[in-house]
């Protein structure tokens, strides 16, 4: 059983809610708090009870404001490049989850904050929302994967503009590029992230994970998106879910999903 000191795990109706718990540094993302990250994500892969889980920042300021820096001054070159490659493998299994994960962005999502956001499938923003790549303040760049996720979702030309700026953008700038799915009231964070997390467990769940992986084949040079796509389609026509599904419609009733 993984012990977790900079993250609060609460499962509840198949979520699993993980909240990055370091308020005082505005849940910086210290090393041991991505290991804590990838323990939690390893829960979510295996633990057939958990659904789905939606990632926060504790307190009211924050989501996550960044890499921990005092950590980032102390890296070498070989210390740097093995901190991005872990930071990169721990970010690119909550992209590959194949259960939904969704980001409640409460406040500043600064650096591997925003990146922490990005590798998530669905952001939604509180009102008072802040984001950006700052890097360049610091003599760096983004590192857990921020130059391709940023791009990827706003485009090239947003996209480098805002990391080689370091410009914050607040929630309603990040919902008009694309970067956040939604604005909503701070108070209305959680129901809006359980509201739509209730829309997508009540699908076939499957049929959700084989999304996630036609939609990530996209990025990846080395894979044919089409052919994934069509053998995920195969896959789903052999699943019960799929008769399920059918049935249900053709008998004019609500489908109710097993997950096989
Ligand atoms: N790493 C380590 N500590 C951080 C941090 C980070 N990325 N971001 C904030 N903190 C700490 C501050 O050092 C401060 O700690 P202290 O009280 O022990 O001095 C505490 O969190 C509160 O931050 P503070 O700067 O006082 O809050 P603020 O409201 O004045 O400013 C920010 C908020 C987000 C604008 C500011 O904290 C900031 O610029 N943070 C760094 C953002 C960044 O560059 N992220 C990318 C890192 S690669």
């Amino acid at each position: 059983m993984a012990i977790y000191e900079n993250l609060l795990l609460d499962q509840q109706n198949g979520i699993l809610f993980i909240t990055i718990n370091r308020a005082d540094k505005l849940n910086a993302l210290s090393i041991d708090t991505v290991k804590e990250i990838r323990n939690a994500m390893q829960q979510v892969y295996d633990d057939a009870s958990i659904k789905g889980a939606i990632i926060t920042g504790a307190g009211p300021k924050a989501f996550v404001a960044g890499a921990d820096i005092s950590e980032i001054a102390e890296l070498s070159e070989v210390t740097a490049r093995s901190f991005a490659e872990r930071g990169q493998d721990v970010f690119a299994m909550i992209e590959r989850s194949n259960k939904p994960v969704i980001a409640a962005v409460n406040g500043f999502a600064l650096g591997g904050g925003c990146e922490l956001a990005m590798a998530c499938h669905i952001r939604v923003a509180a009102e008072n929302a802040k984001f950006g790549q700052p890097e360049v303040n610091l003599g760096i760049i983004p590192g857990y994967g921020g130059t391709q996720r940023l791009t990827q979702l706003i485009g090239k030309g947003k996209a480098v503009e805002l990391m080689m700026t370091a410009d914050m953008i607040n929630a309603q700038e990040a919902l008009q590029l694309g970067l956040a799915n939604h604005v909503v009231p701070q108070e209305q964070l959680m129901d809006k992230c359980v509201e739509i997390m209730g829309k997508i467990m009540s699908k076939a769940p499957l049929a959700i994970g084989l999304v996630i992986e036609c939609v990530n084949a996209v990025f990846n040079n080395d894979e044919n998106g089409y052919q994934t796509e069509a053998n995920a389609f195969a896959r789903c026509c052999t699943s019960e879910d799929f008769v399920e599904g059918t049935s249900a419609f053709i008998e004019k009733r609500k489908a109710n999903f097993a997950g096989n």
